[in-house]
């Protein structure tokens, strides 16, 4: 685990966008696991930046979400097919067609789960995963007590990550209690993952997955077994390290 210390978010998008653009540039048709929340969005936009003002294309990525909300209908603002079309995909030249997330709106979850799954392994597996960290040590939505060798399913959210993500919708009863997110098996079979994190908010979570035992109790953690995993964060966010 290499972990890096930054100014500010602005640095950390960048330096994630240079190892993205670096990738793209060797491997035109690259698999990006792509998360949602808004440690990323410095990344997005950086990206988004050099495509409009360098041209950086991602006309043969792909892009696979790393989770979604059960319940919100298709088209929800605040589904997260919607939310990475919004802040990613559609503000570049990705296709349309190559942006896949996991499907909330089925009626058979567990089969969808694993069509999800062969969907990954299809495109070759991901080459470069993007990942924020929960307050309480999630990645994705795999919320403490995930099994470490996990694989897409069905979640419920803890209250806390109910409580973290009510900003984003007008009150927390609109917040559903269920998910589907890629397991932590899945996350680590990506090639190189990139977390970011800024923030005093985010301190702990750091010091516990950075410093403390590897432990489903803090899901993050089991990115110290990972073999190439980025870890950027501000000044706040390691004030505890
Ligand atoms: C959500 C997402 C995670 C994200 C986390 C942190 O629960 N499922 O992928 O990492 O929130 O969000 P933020 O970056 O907004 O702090």
């Amino acid at each position: 685990m290499e972990v890096i210390i930054l100014p500010s978010s602005k640095e950390i998008g960048a330096l994630a966008a240079d190892t993205i653009e670096d990738l793209v540039h060797n491997l035109p048709r690259a698999v990006l696991g792509l998360a949602t929340g808004s440690s990323p969005l410095p990344i997005y936009d950086e990206l988004a930046r050099r495509h409009d003002e360098s041209g950086l294309s991602f006309t043969q990525v792909h892009g696979f979400a790393l989770d979604e909300y059960v319940g919100l209908p298709a088209g929800h603002p605040e589904s997260y097919r919607e939310v990475i079309r919004r802040e990613f995909t559609n503000r570049v030249d990705v296709a349309p067609e190559n942006v896949h997330g996991p499907d909330g709106t089925a009626t058979d979850i567990a089969a969808a789960c694993l069509a999800y799954e062969e969907a990954i392994k299809a495109a070759g597996g991901v080459d470069l995963q993007i990942l924020g960290v929960g307050t309480n040590g999630h990645i994705g939505f795999n919320e403490p007590g995930s099994s470490l060798a996990s694989r897409t399913r069905i979640k419920t959210l803890a209250d806390q990550t109910r409580q973290d993500n009510a900003r984003f919708f007008d009150n927390i009863d609109q917040v559903p209690h269920h998910v589907v997110t890629q397991g932590l098996g899945t996350i680590m079979d990506a090639r190189h993952v990139v977390l970011v994190a800024y923030g005093a908010g985010k301190a702990q979570a750091v010091r516990d997955f950075v410093e403390g035992p590897v432990s489903a109790s803090c899901p993050a953690s089991v990115l110290q077994f990972h073999p190439h995993a980025t870890i950027l964060i501000d000044e706040a966010a390691a004030a505890k390290l």
